[in-house]
């Protein structure tokens, strides 16, 4: 019998990662990349130590009750954690960590792609030039909204929001922001702090979204907050999409209110919502915010790392539980 600690990894995960895993723990991969339900991950707790999710694996109040007495810890593979009923697994005395900091880069470019997306409309030309359409040219076709100089929201000043404002510094984007708390001046570097988020709506041309999903912001981007952002404002989301009523969404695209949204985060994953597809103002992404191949070895290493330091009997660096 091994004496390395069993470690379930429930998503492929890069080959360094799971090379690296394999090296230091009896491993259990799913190289088919199979997905898990609840009953697939109560089972699978009965026969590890530790497992090293992705936020597709379900840690809910019902399925933490069922977890089996060996695990120990959970090692996500992502920053957010709202798939994790942390209260419930802290009680169990299950360890959970996360995966901060290294992903902030991919997921700012992401957010910054579709913000520029929207804003010039490229996926609308990118379609009609695929579907042949491209029939005629003139000054007035598919004009767009300028980004440079603009102002931009930040809900959600952490660490991909602290990215997101250097990247839009670029752009001469004026940024504002509402955070909990306001941050120190060289990390707000210039940025103007709202103390609170109706305020920041009202002067947002721009809006993007970069605070996690908790009971507190669930249906954060609600109608009557659709509502108080400029017309024709570009609303953009990253993080998570239970932070927005999608249908509120949809009548503030059709209205006008919104010209735009960028959205790489849905209420359902997979799959997103079918009403979006309907309105050509919508650019889409099926959550890549952290999806390049540095991000993900960096992703899976942070994991890994808090493994070996909770296995080491240490502290693990991103505990959240
Ligand atoms: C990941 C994410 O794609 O880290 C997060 O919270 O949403 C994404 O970066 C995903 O969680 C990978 O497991």
């Amino acid at each position: 019998m091994s004496s390395k600690p069993r470690l379930w990894i429930s998503r492929k995960l890069s080959d360094a990662t799971e090379a690296r895993a394999a090296r230091d723990y009896d491993v259990v991969l799913n190289p088919e990349d199979r997905a898990f339900d609840a009953e697939g991950i109560i089972a699978m707790s009965g026969d590890v130590d530790a497992i090293l999710p992705c936020h597709s694996e379900v840690f809910s109040a019902d399925v933490t009750a069922r977890l089996a007495g060996r695990l120990k810890i959970i090692a996500n593979h992502s920053v957010g954690v709202d798939h994790c009923d942390l209260a419930a697994l802290k009680a169990r005395g299950i360890v959970v960590t996360n995966t901060p900091d290294v992903l902030s880069n991919a997921t700012a470019e992401i957010a910054f792609l579709l913000l520029l997306g929207a804003a010039r409309r490229a996926p609308e030309g990118d379609r009609m030039l695929r579907a042949g359409n491209w029939n005629s040219w003139s000054p007035s076709f598919m004009v767009g909204q300028e980004v440079t100089g603009k102002r931009l929201g930040i809900v959600g000043m952490g660490r991909v929001g602290q990215v997101m404002a250097r990247r839009a510094r670029g752009f001469d984007m004026e940024v504002h922001y509402y955070n909990r708390k306001r941050l120190a001046p060289e990390l707000e570097a210039g940025a103007v702090f709202h103390e609170n988020l109706d305020d920041l709506l009202a002067v947002s041309q721009f809006l993007s979204l970069h605070c996690p999903a908790t009971p507190e912001t669930k249906g954060l981007m609600n109608r009557e907050r659709f509502a108080m952002l400029p017309e024709g404002a570009i609303f953009v989301n990253t993080a998570r999409g239970a932070l927005v009523d999608e249908n509120a969404l949809i009548e503030a695209l059709k209205s006008g209110r919104l010209a735009a949204a960028g959205l790489d985060v849905f209420q359902v994953e997979p799959g997103g919502n079918p009403a979006f597809a309907a309105l050509d103002n919508i650019f889409m992404l099926p959550h890549i915010g952290s999806g390049t191949r540095d991000t993900r070895d960096a992703m899976g290493f942070r994991a890994l790392d808090n493994l070996d330091a909770f296995f080491a009997g240490r502290e693990p660096g991103d505990r959240v539980a």
